[in-house]
């Protein structure tokens, strides 16, 4: 039987968040792995950004910023950024930052598997104090027709590949969310196909762009944004970039995303931004800064074009922005 899911995203964005909402605010350890939360942030939480202090890794911030990264457009407002998120595990709507409060981001462990030489298990504050930390300015845009640009603090994808040895025969990087339904209500409404998994080629993963993103704002990244280690590949929609990962496997199978397991004619696979190609039922031609609320023009690739044009040459007849 098929069943459709409607992603919330869907939604007219008027509908998804009031307006006054987004104006308003603002040592390696081896061997070791269909309800609403609707209710509006509650105005006496605390503030997400509170909570970074006690993160074991604090010391490292501010990580030293890479002047090659930074944009044209105002960094977003941390208080927008961290009210505004899609993080199903913990509700199908923008408001999931006080949900999010639930997630246990230590005792927390990252497995490799697959096509490597040696798989292991790596503990997140090793593997966090081993990797060169840098802070980066990137564009963030969501299929869904709105962006921000955010300043991430991380690692490069590429120098995690490195680490985790690949075998010659790995095509893909295969990456998994957490799966705990006691903390992640989202994770109880059985239609969807939990965990959230998202996977890139590995020309992709060693692209200069792609980042492991462990902080933003300049300290480590609150829980809402996928802590304790998320993926930002700002080249592709924002479903791309998976959150809370727990597991990378290489492989040479092809991964199915979340998204694309739910509905492969609207979420696919590659989902490189190109304003030409518009989803099946609304435009990519524009998108709402959720800063400013300016409509601005999309860019091919997210204006990226410059580092990731050459990974598609000679494979222009896959579904690339899709
Ligand atoms: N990762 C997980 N595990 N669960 C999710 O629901 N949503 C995706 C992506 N990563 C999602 C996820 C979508 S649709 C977007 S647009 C971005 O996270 C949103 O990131 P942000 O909340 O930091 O803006």
């Amino acid at each position: 039987m098929h069943v459709r899911i409607k992603p919330g995203w869907e939604l007219a964005e008027s509908a998804a968040t009031p307006e006054s909402v987004y104006l308003n605010r603002r040592t390696l350890i081896k061997g070791v792995a269909a309800t609403s939360i609707l209710g509006a942030l509650p105005s006496g939480c605390a503030r997400a950004e509170d909570e970074e202090d006690d993160d074991p890794t604090a010391d490292l911030y501010p990580a030293q910023p890479n002047s090659q990264y930074t944009v044209e457009r105002a960094i977003t407002d941390a208080d927008v950024t961290s009210r505004y998120n899609n993080f199903y595990e913990f509700g199908s709507h923008k408001k999931i930052s006080a949900a999010a409060q639930a997630l246990r981001r230590r005792p927390w462990t990252v497995e490799i598997d697959g096509m490597v030489e040696t798989p292991m298990t790596v503990d997140i504050d090793n593997l966090i104090r081993r990797m060169p930390l840098e802070e980066r300015v990137y564009r963030h845009r969501c299929v869904e027709a709105w962006s921000m640009v955010i300043p991430w603090s991380g690692f490069p994808l590429r120098t995690f590949v490195e680490f985790a040895r690949p075998t010659a025969g790995a095509k893909y990087l295969r990456m998994e969310t957490f799966h705990d339904a006691e903390i992640a209500p989202g994770q109880r409404q059985f239609w969807y196909p939990w965990p959230y998994v998202e996977g890139l080629t590995m020309a992709e993963a060693t692209n200069e762009l792609a980042f492991l993103v462990t902080g933003a704002y300049r300290k480590p990244m609150a829980k809402q944004y996928g802590s304790p280690l998320r993926l930002a590949v700002p080249w592709k929609y924002g479903f791309k970039h998976i959150k809370s990962i727990v597991k990378f496997t290489f492989t040479d199978e092809r991964p199915v995303s979340f998204w694309e397991q739910l509905a492969p004619p609207e979420y696919g696979f590659w989902a490189n931004v190109n304003p030409d190609v518009p989803h099946p039922r609304w435009s990519q031609a524009t998108e709402r800064d959720i800063g400013t609320d300016q409509r601005i023009p999309t860019r091919l690739f997210n204006g990226y074009g410059e580092y990731v044009a050459d990974i598609y040459a000679g494979i222009e007849g896959e579904r690339l922005y899709m």
